[in-house]
């Protein structure tokens, strides 16, 4: 018996394991969607919702799309291939708010970083975020650890 599940994301269908999960399938289907903490060679985390996405008749919420399977969509009324959206209103207004939320106490010592300008973060934040933050309270910091002469520490990394 086959296992393979059609899906629609963004309007392009795709026949995929129905063991896989969203983001998985939006890769086949070649629609990109952001994440941190997915990795296909580790256990699924979870806990960064910058893979959400809106999935039409699920709940009214975004979902983590590398937390759901595609055998768990439920097909159309007709049976139709369960429909996923990347780009909704929904969805945009989701990443930007997980972006301002995970910016709340980074840094702002781009320049001096040892990534340098290869950041993820700061390439997402380009991408799904917004350029201003609701946030007023001072950053957190850490204060400098004496580990020792032997040990520069930096308490920004
Ligand atoms: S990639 Fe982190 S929650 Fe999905």
């Amino acid at each position: 018996m086959t296992n393979l599940k059609k899906i629609s994301i963004d309007g392009i269908e795709v026949e995929v394991d129905g063991a896989m999960t969203i983001i998985q399938a939006a890769e086949v289907a070649g629609v990109e969607i952001p994440r941190f903490c997915y990795h296909e060679r580790l256990t699924i985390a979870g806990n960064c919702r910058m893979c959400l996405v809106e999935v039409q008749g699920g709940p009214p919420k975004p979902a983590a799309s590398c937390a759901m399977q595609v055998r768990d969509l439920r097909p159309g009324p007709n049976g139709e291939a369960p429909v996923v959206k990347t780009r909704s209103p929904m969805v945009k207004k989701a990443r930007e708010g997980v972006m301002e939320f995970l910016l709340i106490n980074h840094p702002l010592d781009c320049p001096i970083c040892d990534q340098g300008g290869e950041c993820d973060l700061q390439d997402q934040a380009m991408a799904y975020g917004v350029d201003f933050s609701r946030y007023r309270e001072p950053k957190r910091a850490s204060e400098d650890l004496n580990l020792g002469p032997l040990v520069d520490t930096h308490m920004t990394r």
